[in-house]
């Protein structure tokens, strides 16, 4: 596999970053995740505002590999390099503020970030999408600055774990009472005829799936409320999807022992997961960016 770094295309073997990265020491950095499909980025303007609005909150900058440009072009060649112009993948990027003595304040400036970028093949879980998966709550212990996509991620890896070993898929985040988000998604649920999820604020990650979904029930006549879901709201809902980029519409038919609407995927969410299949295909026969 040929990955992306700090300027070279390069075997992953040889990727090697500094032991003293603040990527490595603080979590000092960003990250983003874009779903390709036919070697073109879904909804790439998305995800590099996104990308932008994390480096500008951390005072980072866009350094000039990590612009729209730059990485546009390095996902081009890693996609041909890697054999994944055709079906589908996954293009990761991060940012760090750059390897220098560790200290917690800033690094001197001129100290370059580190951009590092990789292309995987996805195989997209559409049996568990077809049935329905399991969930579990777990408390929200996270920052209070989760619009960012920080590499601080230690809190989705406890509430990941915690799920897998309960054999559930993902881990639901409950801050004062209210569903915040998963570990790697975000949260929809059907109560009383519309589709609720979780205001944009600091609270949660502004999902890219979460937005497209949002716009695609509009345009399908399905009623939205961007309004949290209280944890004692679960036994009321019809129907609860995750979102996300590895997700897409992913039914939850069970969280703890509450059984979600009749315990299998419910109308909403599969007419979801068809509008974004189709939309997801249709966007992708365009160019690149
Ligand atoms: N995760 N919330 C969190 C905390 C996330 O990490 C993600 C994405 C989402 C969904 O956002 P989007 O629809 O833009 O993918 C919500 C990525 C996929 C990851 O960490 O691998």
């Amino acid at each position: 596999m040929l990955v992306f770094l700090n300027g070279e295309f390069l075997p992953r073997s040889e990727a090697n970053v500094s032991v003293e990265d603040r990527g490595f020491m603080f979590g000092d950095g960003v990250y983003e995740v874009w779903r390709v499909v036919n070697g073109r980025l879904f909804e790439s303007a998305r995800h590099f505002a996104r990308l932008e609005h994390g480096l500008r909150e951390l005072r980072i900058g866009t350094p000039e590999f990590a612009t729209r440009v730059g990485l546009t072009g390095i996902a081009e060649r890693l996609f041909a390099e890697n054999g994944l112009l055709d079906g589908e993948a996954t293009f990761y990027v991060e940012v760090t503020r750059g390897a220098a003595t560790r200290t917690h304040s800033f690094p001197p400036p001129g100290t370059a970030p580190t951009v590092f970028a990789m292309a995987s093949r996805f195989v997209p879980p559409e049996a568990v999408r077809a049935t329905g998966a399991t969930a579990i709550t777990i408390a929200d212990v996270r920052w209070l600055r989760c619009d960012v996509k920080t590499l601080q991620l230690l809190p989705n890896v406890l509430a990941k774990q915690a799920a897998a070993e309960r054999g559930a898929i993902e881990g639901l985040m409950v801050r004062d009472g209210v569903i915040t988000e998963g570990s790697h998604t975000n949260i929809a649920g059907v109560l009383d005829g519309e589709v609720r999820t979780h205001p944009l604020n600091n609270l949660i990650l502004p999902g890219v799936t979460r937005a497209v979904v949002l716009e695609l029930a509009h345009d399908m006549g399905i009623p939205g409320r961007e309004e949290p879901i209280a944890e004692r709201d679960l036994p009321a809902l019809a129907e609860l999807f995750l979102l996300g980029t590895t997700s897409d519409v992913m039914p939850i038919v069970k969280v703890n022992d509450i059984t979600i609407g009749n315990g299998v995927p419910g109308a909403v969410a599969r007419r979801l997961q068809q509008a974004f299949r189709a939309h997801m295909d249709a966007s992708c026969a365009h160019a690149i960016a």
